[in-house]
């Protein structure tokens, strides 16, 4: 019997994680400049903790939910994402006692019951941080900085920042009336889904990749006429400061982003070159969601980045992998014996170094050797052994130098490192 992975979720393999390595500690020492420490949650919660604060008329709650009853009959679901266990967490444990910014970062996978398709995963990766405790427009700006910067330093182009604020408890309503009578009088033209969110979540359809609901989108009334005037204010001061710190960005007064929590500003950053599933991170303010699950108003902004599609983007798949540095190839049975001590002594002196096992001829294991990637190679035979010298040979250059068996490791390190 041949079993195959699940559909819509995907193996690491090891020619490919050089990339997932390289972006995992690039983001942490990125977060920890900026101070930002991690957080580890669960990868489930009780259901309530993702439908309450995601919204029970989000795709991702009505459709996308891996919800099951554990054998204690309590609903379960694997976590769609990340910033609701957080929350949950963070009242949990208190962090807002004493009152300060509270940031934290977090990575791991995530599960969606999405129809899978190119960049689009059941089982998916993000990396996001979340600042909880302030409401100054710097947070906003720090926390999109960071992000960009961390795509910089992997060395992504062509990406576009989308920016909006949603509004606020205050103003959004004042919106939501206007959307609400505008899609109205249009609702035959608009798909099923959206004659549905129409009544109880108009702002959802702005959101809807229908050809004919996106043309009739692109007429309806736009968030910045119904503003109140704290949230121009606040729009304006995130703009400003990120234009400080160089940032560029696209104002986009119908990015609504997928889940209820937002308030106020709001993001996304799309790359080109992914086809449909374009935004590679996603965030925005929630500063009601602290309270809405039991702990004290606590204003909070993060963001999201899904890695998969963000590994999709970087090239140079070479430069990313993991290599030996030393391989050893051994000829006959007393060469094998020590080639075994010698790779234990460079591996005991964190030299990374492999050989085969199995042994075979010179050309299969200088074949093996090539194969591994190996920088270089150090070569033991009968007469290396009488002699007590061994061969290092340059991969690159094919440069042979005699080194002497004793204190290998010290000799090898060296040589190694010039
Ligand atoms: P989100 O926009 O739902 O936001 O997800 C963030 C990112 O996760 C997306 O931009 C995308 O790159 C990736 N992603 C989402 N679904 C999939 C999927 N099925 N397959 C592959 N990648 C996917 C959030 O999750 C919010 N929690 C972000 C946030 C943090 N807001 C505030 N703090």
């Amino acid at each position: 019997m041949k079993y195959q992975a699940i559909k819509g979720v995907k193996d690491i393999l090891p020619k490919d994680i050089g990339k997932w390595h390289f972006l995992e500690k690039t983001a942490k020492e990125l977060f920890e400049t900026f101070c930002y420490y991690e957080i580890r949650v669960p990868v489930f919660e009780k259901t309530a903790v993702f439908s309450r604060s995601i919204g029970e008329d989000t795709d991702i709650v009505e459709k996308e939910m891996y919800t099951f009853k554990d054998k204690g009959d309590e609903s379960i679901t694997l976590r769609p994402e990340g910033t609701a266990s957080i929350v949950r967490a963070f009242v949990e444990h208190q962090m807002y006692n004493p009152p300060s910014v509270v940031k934290l970062f977090y990575s791991g996978p995530m599960f969606r019951f999405e129809r899978p398709q190119s960049g689009r995963f059941r089982q998916f990766y993000q990396i996001g941080v979340e600042a909880f405790g302030s409401e100054d427009p710097s947070i906003d700006a720090e926390v999109i900085f960071i992000l960009l910067e961390l795509l910089n330093r992997i060395g992504l182009s062509n990406l576009e920042l989308n920016l909006n604020n949603i509004g606020c408890p205050d103003c959004r309503p004042v919106y939501k009336n206007k959307l609400q009578k505008f899609f109205e009088s249009r609702l035959d033209a608009l798909c099923q889904n959206c004659n549905q969110r129409h009544v109880k979540n108009p702002l959802r359809i702005l959101d809807c990749k229908n050809k004919g609901c996106i043309e009739i989108v692109n007429e309806a009334p736009t968030i910045d006429q119904s503003r109140c005037d704290i949230c121009k204010t606040n729009f304006d001061q995130v703009q400003d400061l990120l234009s400080k710190l160089g940032t560029c960005f696209k104002i986009n007064p119908k990015l609504v982003r997928g889940l209820d929590y937002y308030s106020r500003t709001a993001f996304e950053v799309l790359a080109s070159g992914l086809g449909a599933q374009n935004a590679v991170a996603g965030g925005g303010r929630y500063d009601g969601l602290v309270k809405e699950f039991g702990g004290p108003q606590t204003p909070a902004v993060g963001f999201a980045m899904g890695v998969e599609r963000i590994i999709s983007l970087m090239q140079d798949q070479e430069k990313f992998a993991f290599k030996p540095k030393v391989f050893i190839v051994s000829l006959g049975n007393t060469a094998k014996e020590t080639a075994f001590q010698l790779l234990n002594e460079l591996r005991m002196a964190a030299v990374p170094s492999d050989w085969s096992s199995n042994q075979g001829s010179l050309k299969s294991q200088m074949r093996k050797a090539d194969r591994s990637g190996a920088d270089f190679v150090l070569i033991i035979g009968e007469n290396e052994l009488k002699n007590e010298k061994l061969i290092l040979r340059n991969m690159k250059t094919s440069q042979q130098d005699e080194i002497p068996l004793k204190n290998i490791a010290e000799s090898v390190k060296s040589r190694i490192k010039s």
